[in-house]
């Protein structure tokens, strides 16, 4: 049903089902609106269509094809879809695409330059920090806003910090410590 509203009657709108359509008599699916929008990701500039109900995480997943942010439970509560919006995370299964218009988005394909790995992938790969591997583009983006505040602030984070920092994720295969370990390394705290 992606891209379509419901309407009754001869005097359909895409508004969807209205009070009184429904005994009119024969339903007719007809086009959502669409919006065309312009998103910065990743430093490029995207042009889509979309519905303004879709969220930021399916218009890249599903109209940009950029399917490494993860949809996991789809509501806000396990950090799969965490990318940056100007530098700051958001869970972009709760955020309206049309909310980040104009707004610099960095999603996981953006953290490597070309082949060169981000200190955070690579400190991943050092540690083994994943097994399944389903969280960890999440994880990894929201690892890179740690290390970059503290690049750009001089604070190193404390492990108790870090946790905190990443409660928002969720890990079910448990690797947390090896994620925490990761990024001490990045921000200097482990040799
Ligand atoms: S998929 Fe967005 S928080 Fe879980
Ligand atoms: S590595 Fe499997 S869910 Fe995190």
């Amino acid at each position: 049903m992606r891209g379509v509203g419901i309407a009754a009657g001869g005097a359909s709108t895409a508004a969807g089902l209205r009070s009184g359509d429904a005994a009119a008599g024969a339903m007719e699916i007809i086009p959502a609106e669409v919006a065309p929008v312009i998103l910065m990701v990743n430093g490029q500039k995207r042009a889509l269509k979309i519905e303004p109900r879709v969220t930021l995480l399916r218009a890249l997943r599903n109209s940009l094809d950029l399917t490494g942010t993860k949809q996991i439970c789809d509501r806000g509560s396990c950090g799969g879809c965490t990318v940056l919006v100007d530098g700051e995370r958001v869970n972009s299964c709760m955020t309206l695409a049309l909310d980040v218009v104009g707004k610099k988005i960095e999603t996981v394909e953006g953290v490597a330059q070309g082949d060169e790995l981000h200190p955070v992938q690579k400190a991943f790969c050092e540690f083994d920090a994943l097994q399944c591997g389903f969280c960890t583009p999440g994880f990894v983006v929201a690892s890179k806003s740690i290390c970059d505040r503290a690049k750009a602030t001089g604070v190193v984070p404390t492990r108790e910090q870090i946790k905190q920092e990443l409660s928002g994720n969720i890990c079910r295969c448990g690797t947390y410590n090896r994620v925490f370990d990761a990024i001490e390394k990045v921000v200097g705290q482990k040799a």
